[in-house]
Parts: C-alpha cells; sequence; structure tokens
C-alpha cells in the first residue's frame, strides 16, 4: 500500500504541509488538495493564483479552476470567475453539489453567491500597479483620462497591436498556476488546479485549468497529471488526460510526461508548458519545454517539502 502523499508545483511549496496534515490526520486527496490550493490562491505575492493575480486587459482578475475526484471521475471547474477569493472552493462545489461539470463567468459567479461565498477584492496593490504599467507601456496616447477613456483605448489596442501577436509576447512572459495532486489512506486521487490565467488576457480567455481533460485529470486506476503553462497548448493536445492516457498503455510516468512535452514542441507553438504526475504507485514526476522542471513532495512523515526534480524536455 502507498503510503499518502502530495505534490505541488514550486508555489505550492510552503502550503503542503497544510495538505499533508490533513492526510495525516486521515482525511481524504480532496480535503488535502483543496486546503493547500486555497493556501495558494491566498498569498497575495503569487501573481498567478487568486488574490494578487494579474488582471485581464480591463484591469479584472478573472479566475479559472478544476477539482477531480480519481475514484469517481467526478469533476467541479469554474472558469472566467470574478470576485471570489476560491475558486478552487466554488468548483468543489460545483462536483459537489451541481449536475454539471463546468460553470463560467456570470453563471458560475451566481452559483458560488447562491451557495453562500462571500465576494472579496482580489486586486492588490502590486496586481494594480503591474496593470497600470502595462496598458502604460502597450497604449499610445494613454492620458489622464485613461478611466473614462478605456473603451477607446482598447479599441486602439486590438486594432493596432494584433491581438495574437500580443498574446504570444505575454504566453512567453507570464504563466503561474498551481498544480496540486494527492493520494490518501484509502487510496483515492484527487487533482486540482487554480489559477487567474495568462496576464491582461482578453476577457473571456479561458486556459487549459478548468478544462477537465487538459489542464486537469486523475483516475485511481492509472494516476494524476495537471499543467502549467500556455494553456491553448494543453486544450489543443489534452495534455493532462494524454499523460494518462500513455500510463494507461504502458509508459512509465517519466516516459509519459516527456512524451506529452514533446507532442507540445511538434505543434512549433511559442510560449511553453509544463507537466506535473504521478502514478499510482506513488511516482511522482514533472517535465517542462522551457526550463529545469521540479516539483515538491510529502507524505505523511514528512517534515517538510522535499524537492525533486523532473526533466527539461528540449525541442
Ligand atoms: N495554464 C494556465 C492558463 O493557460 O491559463
Amino acid at each position: 500500500m502507498v503510503k499518502p502523499f502530495i505534490i505541488g508545483t514550486r508555489n505550492a511549496r510552503e502550503m503542503l504541509a497544510i495538505g499533508a496534515k490533513i492526510l495525516r490526520e486521515g482525511g481524504s486527496a480532496m480535503d488535502a488538495v483543496e486546503a493547500t490550493i486555497r493556501a495558494v490562491e491566498e498569498n497575495p505575492m503569487d501573481t498567478g493564483v487568486g488574490l494578487g493575480g494579474i488582471p485581464n486587459l480591463l484591469g479584472v482578475p478573472q479566475m479559472d479552476a478544476s477539482i477531480m475526484d480519481g475514484r469517481t471521475l467526478r469533476t467541479g471547474a469554474v472558469a472566467a470567475v470574478e470576485g471570489y477569493l476560491h475558486p478552487i472552493s466554488i468548483a468543489r462545489k460545483v462536483l459537489e453539489e451541481s449536475p454539471h461539470v463546468l460553470l463560467v463567468g456570470p453563471g458560475a459567479e451566481l452559483f458560488a453567491e447562491a451557495i453562500g461565498f462571500e465576494r472579496s477584492e482580489l486586486l492588490t496593490d502590486m496586481s494594480r500597479t503591474a496593470y497600470r504599467a502595462f496598458v502604460e507601456d502597450t497604449i499610445e496616447g494613454l492620458d489622464e483620462r485613461f478611466d473614462e477613456r478605456r473603451k477607446e483605448y482598447y479599441a486602439w489596442y486590438i486594432e493596432n497591436y494584433r491581438l495574437r501577436e500580443w498574446y504570444r509576447k505575454l504566453s512567453d512572459a507570464q504563466q503561474g498556476t498551481v498544480n496540486v495532486m494527492a493520494l490518501d489512506g484509502d487510496g483515492d486521487i484527487c487533482s486540482g488546479v487554480s489559477t487567474s490565467g495568462t496576464a491582461f488576457k482578453f476577457p473571456g480567455r479561458v486556459g487549459d485549468s478548468p478544462i477537465i481533460g487538459a489542464g486537469n485529470y486523475c483516475d485511481n486506476r492509472v494516476g494524476a497529471a495537471a499543467c502549467t503553462g500556455r494553456g491553448e497548448l494543453a486544450i489543443r493536445l489534452s495534455t493532462a488526460r494524454t499523460i494518462i492516457s500513455y500510463m494507461e498503455h504502458g509508459m512509465t510516468v517519466r516516459d509519459a510526461c516527456i512524451q506529452a512535452m514533446r507532442d507540445i514542441h511538434a505543434l512549433k507553438e511559442t510560449g511553453g508548458m509544463n507537466c506535473l504526475a504521478f502514478d499510482r504507485h506513488g511516482n511522482t514526476m514533472s517535465a517542462s519545454t522551457r526550463r529545469e522542471s521540479i516539483h515538491y513532495y510529502m507524505d505523511i512523515d514528512s517534515e517538510e517539502p522535499e524537492e525533486r526534480r523532473g526533466v527539461w524536455v528540449k525541442a
């Protein structure tokens, strides 16, 4: 029997102890994953997740999140949600209390309100400053009437800067998403993802994080996989489900992650991709198309997170 454990991306390092404690006390993988991600969402210094997440083109933080139960394959996800600190918990409620899998935008917010979540301000001084700097740097003729002339500026921006080209530049610069996944004492697996998505994204843009199979997937019979990076690429390749599928068909978790990153390279697109995964035996791995890959691990006997090296899969 595999000792209960939890793993996460670098930005979850400090918070993994929360999940490990839950597992140590006999809690479920889902409780451990949710609590760990909630702590990341509350960290104002993390500019890619929750509070302090860099806003969209309109200056509004819009969040995506998903959570999956590997025993039942039930999932809950929310996309383009504004004004709630814990999209991961709303996603869990979608899984547990709705007949749906994915709720978006105003509908997801209505659901959150109906089940009792409090609204909250997600902009911080730091993310406001980043937004202002972005706008000042990219929109010509910006003046002190910025607020009243926003629409005019955006129209200019989209027309002149060409959204696709702008997006290509951004996709290399900003990606911050948290992946956390755990296996509990009953052998149940859970995987969760939360993000504010690409910095200054077009309003309504949804990345891979809430798309089950793209940015998140788990199955008790196989393992768990999730992604960070340029979500559009993981959506096109169903990367998380593909890693699970590679393992199902006999690859090791290491080879499955490497092959998934090779698949990303084969798209010949800009923007990097990273994955995090484990198999049901407790072997963990991460891989990246653009940097040294590391992830963090804790089991119920760990005193602190252990740094584990993954693979940099070069083009
Ligand atoms: N991988 C996160 C996103 O693209 O939004």
